[in-house]
């Protein structure tokens, strides 16, 4: 059997040349890092749930019109995608503080913002991802002031969704990270929603009790990550409930 050429191997993914011209695959790996990767494991589980995670946000921003990479799961760590020009830049939407923000201007975690605030860091692991403003991002030419008010308008309708989603299964959407890429109909370009949506790029407290149920659980040793993102997935009816006794994530269809 030919091999298929990887394309880029990066921290939680691999991307693989896909079937067609303008798709990839993408396969989710176990690995976790935090803190700019000086930080490192491996999570038994992690990446199956993630590619059935990040099938379920996707396919639900697909069916409220919200443009995005995800075309089908392939197996438990593989879906197929469409091939995009990533903007350099994590899209960062927060409804709380937590992180970054709450250090910066001393908030106390879980403080509600005034409304949802985005901010943006430009991807690039050598310098930690720093955040940048929009003057940066029109100076550098990352993306025109237009890219930026449709990058806006997708980040909040992402956030719209996903905090929906989650509050009905009594989990607050303190923040999330997304990556948008461009793609070419001829010469008209468009901005999709790419990369992942899962318990690692996002914040999930338990409504009621405020445990951690995202990727903290392993920044800062708070517990098993794969029984949060179990219980996440289960919660959201993506795995079956009898799935929370086993170690291992089972998957249907
Ligand atoms: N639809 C897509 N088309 C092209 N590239 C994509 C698409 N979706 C995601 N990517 C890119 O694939 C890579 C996924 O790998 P992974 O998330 O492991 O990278 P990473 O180690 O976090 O590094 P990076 O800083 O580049 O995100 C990322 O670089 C991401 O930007
Ligand atoms: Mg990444």
């Amino acid at each position: 059997m030919a091999r298929r050429k990887k394309i880029y191997e990066g921290k939680a993914k691999i991307l693989y040349e896909g079937p067609e011209p303008g798709t990839l695959i993408q396969y989710f790996k176990d690995d976790a890092t935090a803190f700019n990767a000086q930080k490192k494991a491996t999570i038994e589980g992690k990446g199956v749930l993630n590619n059935r995670l990040s099938e379920f946000f996707m396919t639900g921003l697909t069916n409220i019109g919200i443009p995005n990479h995800f075309i089908r799961r392939i197996n438990m760590r593989e879906q197929l995608i469409r091939q995009c020009e990533i903007i350099p830049l994590e899209v960062i939407v927060r409804n709380f503080a937590a992180g970054s923000i709450a250090k910066r201007l001393g908030l106390d975690e879980g403080t509600p913002l005034p409304r949802p605030v985005v901010e943006y860091s430009y991807k690039n692991d050598a310098l930690g991802d720093p955040m940048v403003s929009e003057e940066y991002i029109l100076a550098f030419g990352w993306a025109s002031q237009q890219d930026l008010d449709d990058i806006v308008s997708l980040a909040l309708r992402v956030n719209d969704f996903l905090s929906g989603v989650f509050y009905a299964v009594g989990i607050k959407l303190v923040d999330f990270k997304i990556e948008i890429g461009r793609i070419w109909d001829g010469d008209f370009m468009r901005l999709i929603v790419a990369d992942e949506i899962s318990p690692d790029s996002c914040r999930l407290w338990d409504i009621r009790t405020g445990q951690k149920l995202d990727k903290d659980v392993f920044r800062n040793d708070l517990g098993n990550l794969t029984e949060a993102y179990t219980e996440v997935a289960r919660r959201l009816g993506v795995l079956p409930t009898q799935a929370t006794h086993v170690n291992k994530p089972t998957l249907i269809n």
